[in-house]
């Protein structure tokens, strides 16, 4: 293997310790800090989702309010629990684990959270800012992929950028944030009906890999020293495996993300960094 692994779980661990002490920082003027998770249904990978969530929370001092409501519920019952967090003084950020069971509409449950405690960054209000290229709460997985790509000092500026995958959580909100003044990437949006892919990844200096299809991305569809970004996190047996083929990627490309280890554990910190802003505009009055 010749690529360097871009080791989230490292990173991801500076940026909890960072949170940490902002948390310390608060608690010091007796302001806690609360993240509510909030789960419909009873998909086991989701649980475990929610689970790796809350414990990192509790790690970096945050209060974490675990909600579960049972896979029939209404869409009544969710917005009820939701604004009920939305009131309450101790929940600083609003997590509400995806995919909601059929029959909940994710764009009605996401639009009822409160757009400043949204820990998430995926309240239409906040993607809305994201596109105006305006202060908000910034989507919690594309952010966490930037963050990594920063600490390894691999540039945006310049790059050619394929992103394969256009979901909510992170091929579309990811696209619009690499072409951002300030990001300036060149940014192409590949997806189910996109002709030759492998001919369209292989011109990409950063690949980002977000289709959920496991082992989508071969070796034919990198370009030699690239940057190969693993969003994917498909059950698999007895494990985890992403969307790239590692083994063989990691022969040609020059960084990759291992799943996992890569992007999961970016995410979760970007959610902590999230809760904790939004508890300090809280304390300083700017919501
Ligand atoms: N499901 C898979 N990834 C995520 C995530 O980052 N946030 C939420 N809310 N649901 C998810």
């Amino acid at each position: 293997m010749s690529a360097r692994i871009l080791d989230g779980t490292a990173v991801a661990a500076l940026v909890r310790t960072e949170v940490a002490d902002r948390v310390d920082v608060l608690a010091g003027r007796g302001k806690s800090v609360g993240l509510a998770t909030v789960l419909v249904g009873d998909d086991p990978a989701s649980r475990l989702y929610v689970d790796s969530k809350r414990r990192a929370a509790e790690e970096a001092g945050i209060r974490a309010f675990d909600h579960s409501l049972p896979a029939g519920a209404a869409l009544g019952d969710v917005e009820r629990l939701i604004d009920r967090l939305n009131e309450s003084g101790s929940v600083d950020g609003i997590l509400v684990q995806l995919p909601l069971p059929p029959g909940l509409d994710e764009a009605v449950v996401l639009g009822s959270i409160d757009p400043s405690k949204d820990a998430d960054g995926l309240h239409p209000t906040n993607l809305g800012m994201l596109v105006m290229d305006r202060p908000g709460v910034a989507p919690a997985t594309p952010t966490g992929i930037l963050t990594l790509l920063d600490h390894y000092g691999i540039p945006t500026d310049g790059a050619m950028v394929v992103v394969v995958g256009r979901s909510l959580l992170v091929g579309r909100p990811l696209a619009i944030l690499l072409g951002l003044k300030g990001r300036d990437a060149t940014v192409a949006l590949a997806h189910s009906h996109t002709p030759d892919l492998a001919a369209l990844t292989r011109q990409a200096d950063i690949l980002v890999a977000a289709a959920g299809r496991p082992g989508l991305i071969g070796a034919h569809h990198v370009k030699p020293g690239a940057t190969v970004v693993d969003v994917g996190i498909n059950q698999a047996g007895e494990g985890l495996i992403g969307d790239v083929d590692f083994e063989a990627v990691a022969e040609v490309a020059g960084a990759i993300t291992p799943v996992p280890g890569g992007v999961g554990p970016m995410t979760i910190a970007s959610l902590l960094e999230n809760t904790v802003a939004a508890a300090e505009r809280r304390i300083t009055g700017r919501h």
